[in-house]
């Protein structure tokens, strides 16, 4: 059973296939499912773009994009939350509460299926939100951090929900007095090693790679699928736009938005078959 948030539903593909918004042509999804329904062990690595679908605002997207609205420079570096503590802080809060009123989409519930379809399954993903957990998958390799979460910015291990934490100042670790802070990596900030070396591993391990909803522009992520690629993977992009996104031999690119793309595909790659393996 794949737990979905609201209870927990068999997902078990029938023949039906849902459409649900932009979707690619059927022969392209078809060459997509048929690598999938063969794979062994599954990479997938999603951005903001998968949650899009929930409300969630992409960061880049011309005018709706965060970074459209908001300077990287004032919100999301150490520098930026040394000069403006309250304002950083109360940025990601309002952030973390947007979230805690959003659910996940047909395109996260797709990957769960997926996961519960394939024999090796990692999910590698660039957001802060909680959206693949509450779709289901315990297990997340979040880059990126949680933006759900703070931490003391002294290195205590203190950490806070920020569903309890004050809207507008950042407040004080109870153990040392230092500043609490998102517990986000921001630009200038190196990810966790452990974290980093799990990515790599599974990059390295899989046989097919999705990268979803990502601009691809931040790394260490963003060479995630082209080192999956070198090892021998095939990669399907699957995104609205393929503005900038690369080609090659080995890249099947999906044109159209996850929630619909990713629901056709894995309907297509696993019709009438049951699930390997189930979470409780
Ligand atoms: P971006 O905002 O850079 O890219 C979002 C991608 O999603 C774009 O390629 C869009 O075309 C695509 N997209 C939008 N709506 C979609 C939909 N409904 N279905 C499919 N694709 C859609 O977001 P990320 O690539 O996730 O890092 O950004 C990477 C990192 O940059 C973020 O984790 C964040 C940001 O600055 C930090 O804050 C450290």
């Amino acid at each position: 059973m794949i737990r979905n948030g609201h209870g927990t539903t068999p997902f078990v593909y029938s023949n039906s296939i849902q459409t649900l918004g932009a979707s690619p042509p059927t022969e392209s999804l078809e060459a997509a499912a048929r690598v999938v329904r063969a794979a062994e062990n599954v990479c997938v690595l999603t951005g903001a773009g998968i949650s899009a679908e929930s409300g969630v605002p992409t960061f880049r997207d011309a005018l709706t994009g965060l970074w459209a609205q908001f300077d990287a420079q004032d919100l999301a570096t150490p520098e930026a939350f040394a000069r403006q503590p309250d304002l950083v802080w109360s940025w990601y809060a309002m952030r973390a509460a947007q979230i805690q009123n959003t659910r996940p989409n047909a395109g996260h519930f797709a990957l769960s299926t997926l996961a519960a379809y394939v024999p090796h399954f990692t999910l590698l993903t660039q957001n802060v939100d909680d959206l693949h957990v509450r779709s289901g998958i315990s297990d997340v390799v979040s880059l990126h951090g949680n933006l759900l979460r703070a931490r003391c910015s002294g290195g205590c291990d203190v950490m806070l929900d920020m569903s309890v934490a004050p809207a507008e100042r950042a407040p004080s670790c109870s153990a040392c007095g230092e500043l609490m802070r998102p517990d986000v990596v921001w630009f200038g900030e190196t990810l966790s090693s452990a974290t980093l070396q799990r990515a790599r591993t599974a990059t390295f391990a899989c046989d097919v790679f999705l990268s979803i909803g990502t601009s691809n522009l931040v790394e260490p992520a963003a060479s995630l699928p082209w080192l999956a690629a070198a090892h021998g993977a095939t990669v399907i992009v699957v995104n609205a736009s393929m503005e900038g996104q690369r080609r090659g031999p080995s890249i099947l690119q999906l044109r159209g938005t996850a929630g619909a793309t990713l629901t056709r595909l894995v309907s297509m790659a696993f019709a009438g078959r049951k699930p390997r393996r189930s979470e409780d």
